[in-house]
This record gives structure tokens, sequence and C-alpha cells, in this order.
């Protein structure tokens, strides 16, 4: 069944439709990539795609964007934040991606610290925040928040790389869902965004993380170490207790984690 991303099927569900500059295209190198080059332009400029010939996350690391199957879209902000505050930008959406997963499909999500949404245990979802600063002011001068979603499967199933580890939003294709999810992505998003100062999206981010009371490895660059994940702060950082019981508030910038 086909299932059509288009700007009029995504505003006909967005609570402020005037508030956005929203396009929708066939095939982009990455959205984040070319909404870069619109830093000039107002807050709520968003880019969709339907496929990524060139689709990223973090550390360059290829996100898989085939064609039909998923919505990859970049939204420009321009925060009034501190820079090191980005992750609360990336919290926030992944905080909306999950509770608009949960609206759409009637399941749980789980959100991996600091960018990632599941269901079942599968990444659904990854978040990439990139930003520039106003030197003059030390403040960000502008930011993208990139969200790229699988809602569906790929028909001949996920890339070998991935196929452990990735899941779809949707089991089965129906017509207007991945404008409603994208829609309903951006409604959660902007309040989220708009009351960021109060942290609106903490309690919704922090109750889905699935790494709390659990023992994880951090992996920074090639160095593993095994922890005991206990808490999260208002500022997204995550409290750790190693095995020689020192204690640790990892920030996400070089940091990765893993259940086991
Ligand atoms: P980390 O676990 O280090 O925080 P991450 O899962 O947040 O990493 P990124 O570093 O942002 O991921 O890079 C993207 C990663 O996501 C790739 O390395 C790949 O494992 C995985 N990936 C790529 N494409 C998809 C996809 N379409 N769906 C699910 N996972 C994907
Ligand atoms: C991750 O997997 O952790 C981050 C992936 C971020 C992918 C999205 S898709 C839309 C936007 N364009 C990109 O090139 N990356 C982001």
């Amino acid at each position: 069944m086909v299932d059509i991303l288009s700007e009029k099927g995504i505003k006909k569900y967005l609570k402020n439709p005037e508030m956005f500059d929203i396009s929708v295209m066939d095939t982009v190198t990455s959205t984040n990539a070319l909404l870069k080059e619109y830093t000039f332009a107002s807050e709520g400029k968003i880019i969709i795609a339907d496929s990524q010939t060139m689709g990223r996350g973090r550390f360059a690391r290829k996100f898989y964007s085939p064609e039909s199957c998923g919505i990859y879209m970049s939204l420009l902000l321009k925060p009034t934040l501190p820079p090191e505050n980005a992750v609360l930008i990336t919290a926030a959406a992944a905080a909306a991606v999950s509770v608009a997963c949960e609206r759409l499909t009637n399941k749980n999500t789980q959100i991996k610290w600091v960018n990632d949404v599941l269901i079942e245990g599968k990444k659904v979802c990854g978040i990439l925040t990139e930003g520039g600063i106003d030197i003059k002011t030390g403040n960000f001068d502008w930011a993208v928040v990139g969200i790229g979603i699988n809602a569906y499967e790929p028909e001949n199933g996920f890339d070998d790389e991935i196929k452990d580890r990735a899941g779809a939003v949707f089991a089965d294709r129906a017509p207007e869902r991945r404008n409603r999810l994208a829609a309903e992505i951006i409604n959660r998003f902007w309040d989220f965004y708009k009351n960021l100062g109060n942290k609106t999206f903490f309690e919704t981010y922090k109750s889905r993380m699935s790494a709390i009371g659990h023992q994880i490895e951090v992996i920074r660059g090639e160095n593993k170490k095994t922890a005991c994940c206990l808490d999260l702060d208002s500022e997204c950082r995550l409290l750790v207790e190693y095995q020689n019981g020192e204690r640790e508030y990892l920030s996400s910038g070089e940091i990765s984690i893993r259940r086991i």
C-alpha cells in the first residue's frame, strides 16, 4: 500500500502549520547537510526527504536511509541557549519521537542515551544535532536537529550491517502514516523546544531510559569500561559508578554506552 510523504499531507496534522516552512523532497544527500546551506533562514524551516544517499550520524557514521521506508527530517532552530546545552535539544527531540511513536502505534518506546529511540529493543530512530556558534556572544547562531526514523522495514530487510540492531515503527504499510508521524513529531518537539528552559521534556525522556539501574559499557574511542548506570541529571548527564566504586557524570560528546 502506498504511503506518500508530502508537505500538504504533513501540514494537515500540524497544530500550527503557519509556523513552519516545510520542503519535502525525494532524494537528497543528507537533510542536515542541505539545511545547513539555509542557516540564514528563519527558525522553523524544515527539510524532509524520502531517501538520503549520505545520511549521517555522530562521528560521520552512516545512517541507512532507503526510499519509501523512512522519514529523514531536519529542523532549523535559532536557540538562545549556550552550546554546551545542545544535548537538551537532542533529548527533547528523542522525547518527542517517543511520544509520537507511542501515540500512533500503542507500543512502548525506550530511549538509549542520548540520541536513539528503540521499540522492543530495536533502534527505530537516531538523532543528530549540529550547530554554529556566534563568535561575538559564544551562543548558538543556529542549530539543525536531524531526525531519522525507520517507519517501515525495507522490503528486502535492513542492511546486514544494522539488521541485528534496527527496527521499524510500523509493522505494515498504510496511507498517511508517515505524514501523521512526521507531523506528530514536529508538534511534540516544538512544544518541548519552546519550553526547553523548563525542561518539560525531561520526565518523558528519563522515564523511557533503558539504561538506568543496569550494567553498561562506557565507550570512549577504543577505551571500554564497565559501570552501573545510576541516574540522569537535569543537564542530561549520566551518573555512573565504575567497578572500583568511583562515580562520574558522563556528557554525551565523545561517549557511547551499551547495555550489558
Ligand atoms: P552510539 O551507540 O555510539 O551512541 P548511535 O547508535 O547513537 O551510536 P551514531 O553514532 O549516531 O549512532 O551513528 C549511526 C549508527 O546507527 C550507525 O553506526 C549504525 O550502527 C546505526 N544505523 C545506521 N542506520 C540505521 C538505521 N536506518 N536504523 C537503525 N540504526 C541505524
Ligand atoms: C544516529 O543514528 O544516532 C543519528 C542518525 C541521524 C540521522 C538523521 S536522518 C536526517 C538527518 N540527516 C542526516 O544526515 N542525519 C540526520
